[in-house]
């Protein structure tokens, strides 16, 4: 048992989703606190309040920084962290150039070790709590990342990459060895302590139709995990796998024909999609990940967030790490805020702090646990310092309500605007 602990501070959570309900689905206090105990959040509301409530609890007193669920990433490759910020390159030339050849690194097991523990430090660092991660085929890669998060009792969720064409030699699996691993590994890390463990074909070009297949079978075994995949995320890619499955109808048609398609779906990137397939993944119920800077960085397009949230679809946020190019949601969310622009949709802070959050995690239907402030939650959260650098703090201080200032750290701040990180109610990084 832990102690009870009253942080005090600015508080900001959701009661809806202000892409629906606006800026009513928002809630702020200038003068907040969050009751945390056994690593949950067990009461939240004004400091006063809880203060007169719980007279007995510690009290750690965050001053003006705001309290605000931790960020969730709902799509990365943590094994791509050593080579974020490759130059030149679209796509497949992207993923041949530098992509695989790092992939083939982590059959070293301690290789893996270190980067995924160097990926969640900055991922910690920068204010993430829970990750979506891709591993590499290799099933060493998948222990190395969940062994790390548990290091550390994040709550993270990956799975075994599997392709077994178009990728080098030593970097590809075959349908069965797909299936096998990808089961074994599921049942050791399914449900153990913080994990979840997710299906994952790599995408339809560097799997055969066996291989989708077998993978829609483990996954019709295990209908409670997710599934991740991308999906329509550059025209050349689109081209390709319309010559490598002739008779598919269209992109998703190569997973929903296999039994890849379903409400437990994560599909990546999402951009040029099909009125058909816009209708399929909103009929199932399926999520889309937004990753931005992945989207500017190797030159795939413009993610349709306003009309796509706005017929109902159901949708996250991501940096894509290492296609994207940064590993901070706020560097994620302002590239969100400049697609949007550039569409001449302009999405508004408490949209983008909530794809960051309670969307994401809604997205990987954790949405109980993790990705708010609400009593019951899991408690990972952190502390925004919504001055960090003096170009922000200029800023902030003409700002005219939380909204105007939270924009000018969304758009300029980085891991210093990351005062401290808390999971499951302890202090995992702090700036000094
Ligand atoms: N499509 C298939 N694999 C990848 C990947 O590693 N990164 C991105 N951005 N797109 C992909
Ligand atoms: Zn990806």
């Amino acid at each position: 048992m832990s102690e009870a602990t009253l942080h005090l501070g600015q508080t900001l959570r959701f009661d809806g989703d202000p892409f629906v309900d606006g800026l009513a689905a928002a809630r702020h206090e200038t003068r907040g606190a969050l009751l945390v105990e056994n690593g949950k959040i067990q009461a939240v509301g004004p400091a006063a309040d809880l203060r007169a409530a719980y007279p007995w609890a510690d009290q750690v007193d965050h001053g003006d920084g705001l309290l605000l669920a931790g960020f969730v990433d709902a799509h990365a490759h943590y094994p791509q962290t050593g080579i974020i910020a490759s130059w030149g390159k679209r796509l497949i030339d992207w993923l041949n150039s530098y992509t695989f050849p790092e992939e083939m690194r982590f059959g070293d097991r301690a290789y893996a070790d270190e980067v995924a523990g160097r990926y969640l430090d900055l991922l910690l660092a920068n204010g993430t709590t829970s990750v979506c991660s891709y591993c590499t085929i290799h099933p060493s890669s998948v222990d190395a990342f969940f062994s790390a998060a548990a290091e550390r009792n994040m709550r993270v969720l990956g799975g075994k990459t599997c392709m077994d064409r178009n990728a080098p030699e030593g970097l590809q699996d075959d349908a069965k060895s797909a299936y096998d691993d990808s089961r074994r590994l599921l049942e050791h890390w399914h449900g153990r302590g913080r994990a979840s463990y997710v299906i994952t074909p790599r995408f339809s070009p560097t799997s055969t139709p066996e291989q989708l297949e077998a993978l829609g079978a483990l996954w019709a075994e295990h209908p409670d995990c997710l599934m991740q995949t991308h999906l329509s995320e550059q025209l050349d890619e689109i081209e390709w796998v319309k010559g490598l499955y002739p008779q598919a109808r269209d992109y998703l048609d190569t997973y929903e024909s296999f039994g890849m398609l379903g409400e437990k779906g994560l599909y990546g990137h999402a951009i040029h999609l099909e009125t058909r397939e816009k209708a399929k993944l909103r009929e199932v119920g399926a999520s889309l990940i937004h990753c931005p800077t992945s989207n500017t960085f190797i030159g795939s397009g413009l993610f349709d967030m306003a009309g796509l949230k706005s017929a109902g679809q159901i949708v996250g946020l991501a940096t894509d790490t290492g296609g994207g190019s940064s590993f901070s949601m706020l560097r994620s969310m302002a590239a969100a805020y400049e697609i949007g622009q550039l569409r001449g949709t302009p999405l508004h802070a408490a949209e983008l702090l909530w794809l960051a959050t309670a969307g994401s995690a809604r997205a990987l239907h954790l949405d109980n646990s993790i990705g708010n402030l609400g009593v019951g939650m899991e408690a990972d959260f952190i502390v925004m310092n919504l001055a960090s650098t003096p170009a922000i703090a200029q800023r902030s201080s003409r700002a005219k309500d939380i909204w105007e200032t939270l924009f000018s750290t969304i758009m300029m701040g980085d891991d210093r605007a990351i005062s401290e990180t808390y999971v499951s109610g302890s202090r995992v990084a702090a700036k000094s």
